[in-house]
């Protein structure tokens, strides 16, 4: 079986449904604190929403995406953006910091990001996430296996495309890559959605609907709609999903 899903991104979609992931990433480049003039890399920039409004900051940005679309979206918002799998970065000890947000937990080999991420860093550099956490989108998840198991498929045995890290094996990671670690949190964010479910669902779950025709794949989100409805939405009607962050901020030392 493999391991792992593949997902792709549409640039239009991802505007009209998933814009409150970058705009909620505001308090993280907070965190990160760019100061006028640094060097900064956005690890799995998509669009370029955030690599944009450090740009704006006066910081000298460069974007990493591995989807085509979203780094021609990210261009085209005047970011200096290339297609790379974070996964082989080829930096090497050139950027004041590394900033990454809602992206981490879509890659899969964890300890190449972060080794990669060390040597892109300039010694005393700092590297700032935050990505899905341990028990992120669990009621959707639900859902989703849910509606598998009314079509007689294992929802629990499929591959997914997310893997949703908890504090220690972060920790583990970036000490294993060398860096040493200022913060991390693991901490719950309800986050309203700018649809229903099925919104989130044909957005950032999109691959596990490839299978499908049109109908059986409508039929498919409306029963996780169905599933998520008494946990995920509200009395006025609107929907909010049970996200889970984990955030960090850590340092390349400047004596190894
Ligand atoms: C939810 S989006 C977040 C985009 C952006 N950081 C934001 O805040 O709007 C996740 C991004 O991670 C990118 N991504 C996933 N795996 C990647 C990998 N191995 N290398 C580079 N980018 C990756 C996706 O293409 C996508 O653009």
């Amino acid at each position: 079986m493999v391991s792992k899903l593949m997902q792709t991104w549409d640039a239009d979609s991802y505007a009209k449904e998933a814009r409150f992931v970058s705009e909620l990433g505001m308090p993280v480049l907070r965190l990160l604190a760019p100061k006028f003039h640094e060097r900064i890399l956005d690890v799995g920039c998509g669009d370029g929403y955030l690599a944009q409004q450090m740009i704006l900051m006066g910081c000298e940005v460069v974007g990493v995406d591995s989807s085509r679309e979203l780094v021609a979206a990210a261009k085209a918002r005047g970011v200096d953006a290339r297609v790379m799998n974070a996964e082989a970065l080829t930096f090497e000890s050139e950027f004041d910091a590394v900033f990454s947000n809602a992206a981490l937990h879509w890659m899969v080999h964890l300890d190449k990001v972060m080794a990669g991420v060390f040597r892109a860093l300039k010694a005393g550099g700092r590297f700032v996430v935050e990505c899905g956490g341990k028990g992120n989108v669990k009621a959707i998840r639900e859902g989703i296996e849910y509606a598998f198991g009314r079509r007689g498929l294992d929802g629990y045995a499929l591959p997914k495309p997310w893997h949703f890290l908890d504090v220690p094996e972060t920790k583990k990671l970036l000490e294993g890559a060398g860096f040493v670690v200022e913060s991390i949190e693991l901490f719950e964010r309800p986050t309203p959605l700018p649809g229903d479910v099925g919104g989130w669902v044909s957005t950032f779950a999109k691959d596990f609907l490839a299978s499908f025709d049109a109908e059986n794949r409508e039929d498919f989100v409306n029963d996780v709609i169905e599933h998520c409805k008494p946990k995920l939405m509200q009395a006025d009607g609107t929907w909010v999903a049970d996200y889970v962050r984990l955030r960090f901020s850590a340092e390349k030392p400047v004596m190894p």
